[in-house]
């Protein structure tokens, strides 16, 4: 027997826990947390933002700004910037305990304690019909702490530790090992 949830089930489970930053017309680092975005092409990721966000007031005025992971190390962190706003707490980032750096490429902020950024640049903010707003970005840098990388100088997700959301029992879980290699699994049960 299946139950069927409607509109009111959670679709795409779990989620990323993305992090991301900007700076305000002051230059004070914020950082948010987004469960609803992800990378929606090659090059661009896509964010799904409610309008009353610091972190939206900052994209349209700079233009720019940073995605990081949240880690088993930063749960608390990275919750934190989920449930107090930049628009109630001005200059909230120094409460979180995470300390800013400028990214490489984008007038946006790094954070010492997240391993792995991008850098993005605004491509569009689209008002959607739902009241939200969708925000792509192009990611024009990725950015790693040395000691997250493999062996062959690529991101090794294991020295990560990334947590993702599931909005099913509102928890944070730890990402798993790896099960398989993609693109190569399926050929195991492949007739054609
Ligand atoms: C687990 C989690 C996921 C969230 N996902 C989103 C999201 O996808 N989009 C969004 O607009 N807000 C999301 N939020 C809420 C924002 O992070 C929150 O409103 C935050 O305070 C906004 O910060 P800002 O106003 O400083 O930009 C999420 C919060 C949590 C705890």
């Amino acid at each position: 027997m299946r139950k069927n949830f409607g509109k009111k089930g959670m679709f795409t489970a779990p989620l990323p826990v993305l992090l991301v930053g900007t700076y305000d017309k002051d230059g004070v680092a914020n950082l948010m947390n987004v469960a609803w975005g992800g990378q929606c092409s090659e090059h661009h990721v896509a964010l799904n933002l409610g309008h009353e966000r610091q972190t939206l007031e900052n994209m349209r005025l700079k233009g720019e700004f940073t995605v990081m992971f949240a880690t088993q190390e930063t749960m608390v962190q990275a919750d934190y910037v989920g449930i107090v706003s930049g628009l109630k707490v001005h200059d909230k980032v120094p409460n979180s305990g995470l300390t800013p750096m400028k990214a490489e490429m984008v007038d946006a902020p790094a954070f010492e304690e997240l391993p792995v950024t991008l850098e993005c640049r605004v491509a569009s903010i689209r008002e959607e019909p739902t009241g939200e707003v969708r925000v792509t970005g192009e990611v024009v840098n990725l950015s790693a702490e040395e000691s997250v990388l493999n062996d062959k100088g690529r991101v090794d997700f294991d020295k990560v530790h990334l947590i993702c959301f599931d909005e099913s029992t509102l928890t944070y879980r730890a990402v798993g090992q790896v099960v398989g290699n993609a693109f190569v699994a399926g050929n195991k049960i492949r007739k054609g």
